[in-house]
């Protein structure tokens, strides 16, 4: 797929067709991608938990917070729910937070995702205690963001902000809107 097509599919979707469970292989598959990120100093101090199975995945999924915006309405129900996750951790032992390579590499996993026929949500709302424990992760080991990863069901619009309003918003179809500010309001020096 060509990078605009990539990036205009790689929205971030909140409702998946459950009975289609990404497997382990498709999961270490789109990690791979991570080797051809950039990162600081070229440090590498990003750990992945890759999390497939679907207790896992239920026993998670109460510990994670979706489009807050929506209310109740965006948290996805039974049936529409994530079947896979990846956990980026900074590994301590490495080196302390905050760190810069941490989004840039949720923007490249969630890209590969769409391009090996998947996609999701990344997740800075979640209750990191209890993935910690859930995960029986090592102290060294901090969780910083979440994919959560499905086959999407959901049809997502791009729109222009009016009136400063950034909130997405969903019709009665439940199709999905997301404003984004337009470039001549972006570019400080238009
Ligand atoms: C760092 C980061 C953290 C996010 N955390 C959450 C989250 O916890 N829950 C959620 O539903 N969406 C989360 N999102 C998704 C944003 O809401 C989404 O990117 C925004 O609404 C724009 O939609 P788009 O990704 O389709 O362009 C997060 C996005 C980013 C970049």
């Amino acid at each position: 797929m060509d990078i605009y097509n990539l990036l205009l599919k790689n929205r971030s979707y909140r409702r998946f067709d459950e009975t289609y469970r990404i497997s382990k292989k498709e999961l270490v598959d789109i990690v791979s991608y991570s080797r051809l990120a950039p990162s600081a100093a070229n440090l590498q101090p990003l750990k992945f938990y890759i999390v497939f199975e679907k207790d896992l995945c239920d026993e998670l999924f109460p510990n994670t917070f979706w489009a807050g915006y929506l209310g109740d309405l965006g948290r996805p129900t039974e049936g529409e729910r994530p079947t896979a996750y990846i956990v980026i951790c900074i590994d301590k032992d490495i080196i302390e937070s905050p760190i810069w390579d941490v989004g840039i590499m949720a923007q490249t996993l969630m890209l590969a995702s769409v391009e090996e026929g998947f996609g999701g949500c990344i997740l800075g709302s979640f209750i990191k205690e209890k993935f910690i424990n859930i995960l029986n992760l090592p102290d060294n080991l901090e969780p910083n963001l979440v994919l959560a990863l499905g086959k999407p069901i959901e049809d997502i619009q791009i729109v222009d902000v009016i009136d400063n309003n950034i909130k997405y918003y969903r019709d009665a179809s439940k199709k999905h809107y997301v404003p984004k500010r337009k470039i001549s309001d972006t570019i400080i020096n238009y």
